[in-house]
């Protein structure tokens, strides 16, 4: 009981006791144990900005808003606002991920008020939105690289949504290479490169998933090795979550009210039935 009590004061100090943070810098971040929060503005040509507040939250995760607005032509990404999930086990081979859980809830929606936007595919609000909202993983056989921004070899995102016309994976011009359908939605795998060096493989949900609960991104990462895309030592050094912004004239607001991920190790007990030891 006492050991308890502890370990949630523990816990309850070490997030969540700070004021509100604002970030609008390119690069500008906020650490705390469990996560950490980039603005990530990383291509900001033409005209808008990108801005993220961390909340005081009373749990490990602190809800997040980024508000932005890119209106230049043409319409590429300009900015990633995210959380990042800092879990001690990573970097993890690929082969060893056994589960990799993640719930939340977020929102696009028009920052003067209106919304959410988050019930179609097309622009269902009067917003001429594009946007995806993903979680964006790097690896790399070296397991320092793995977590080495720009080095790593291979991105493997998982689009929980996208807005307008504009906002496609790499690859999106050869088609579906592969489908795995989980308890949450079907996803599409499309295969390309970055332009930068890196092979991207985008699991894309063919609907939008403004809330999900235990999405387990580890049969997604499994089903590249199993169909000898990736190695199975693959480290997976990054695993992050937020919108990646496209287009937007006026500004839109992303807002992550909750957020939890859990990482499970394969077992050594490998029988018919995977066993995972949860890691955290
Ligand atoms: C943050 O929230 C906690 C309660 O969750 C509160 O005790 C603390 O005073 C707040 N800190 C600031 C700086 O607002
Ligand atoms: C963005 O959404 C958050 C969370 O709902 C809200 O607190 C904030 O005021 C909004 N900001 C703007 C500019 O719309
Ligand atoms: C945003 O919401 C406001 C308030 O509801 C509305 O007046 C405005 O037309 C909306 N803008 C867009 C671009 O949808
Ligand atoms: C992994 O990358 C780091 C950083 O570039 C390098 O120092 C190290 O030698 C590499 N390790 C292996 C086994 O190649
Ligand atoms: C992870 O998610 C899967 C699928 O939703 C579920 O079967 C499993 O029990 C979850 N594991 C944990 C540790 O939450």
């Amino acid at each position: 009981m006492l050991r308890t009590s502890l370990l949630t004061l523990a816990v309850g100090a070490a997030a969540g006791a700070h004021a509100e943070v604002t970030l609008c810098g390119q690069y500008g971040d906020y650490e705390t144990k469990a996560y950490t929060y980039n603005n990530n503005a990383w291509n900001p040509t033409g005209t808008g900005n990108s801005c993220t507040t961390i909340t005081n939250g009373t749990g490990k995760f602190d809800p997040f808003y980024a508000v932005w607005s890119w209106s230049s032509q043409p319409v590429e990404v300009h900015a990633y606002p995210n959380v990042q999930f800092n879990a001690p086990a990573l970097p993890l081979m690929i082969g060893n991920v056994g589960s990799l859980n993640i719930s939340s809830a977020w929102t696009l929606t028009n920052a003067t008020g209106s919304g959410p936007s988050t019930s179609g595919r097309k622009n269902a609000a009067a917003i001429p939105l594009q946007a995806n909202v993903a979680f964006d993983m790097f690896a790399d056989m070296n397991a320092t690289v793995s977590q080495m921004p720009a080095k790593q070899s291979v991105e493997i995102m998982v689009w929980v949504a996208a807005f307008g016309s504009y906002a496609k994976p790499e690859g999106y011009s050869n088609g579906i290479q592969d489908t795995v359908t989980l308890p949450q939605a079907t996803f599409n795998l499309y295969i390309g490169d970055n332009g930068r060096g890196q092979e991207v493989y985008t699991w894309f949900a063919t609907t939008n998933l403004p809330k999900f609960n235990n999405l387990d991104l580890a049969p997604l990462l499994n089903h590249l090795v199993a169909k000898k895309l990736v190695s199975a030592q693959l480290y997976l050094g990054t695993v992050q979550f937020g919108t990646e912004a496209y287009y937007s004239a006026k500004p839109v607001n992303f807002s992550v009210s909750s957020f939890q991920a859990k990482l499970g190790k394969v077992g050594k007990n490998k029988g018919s039935k995977r066993s995972v030891n949860l890691l955290e």
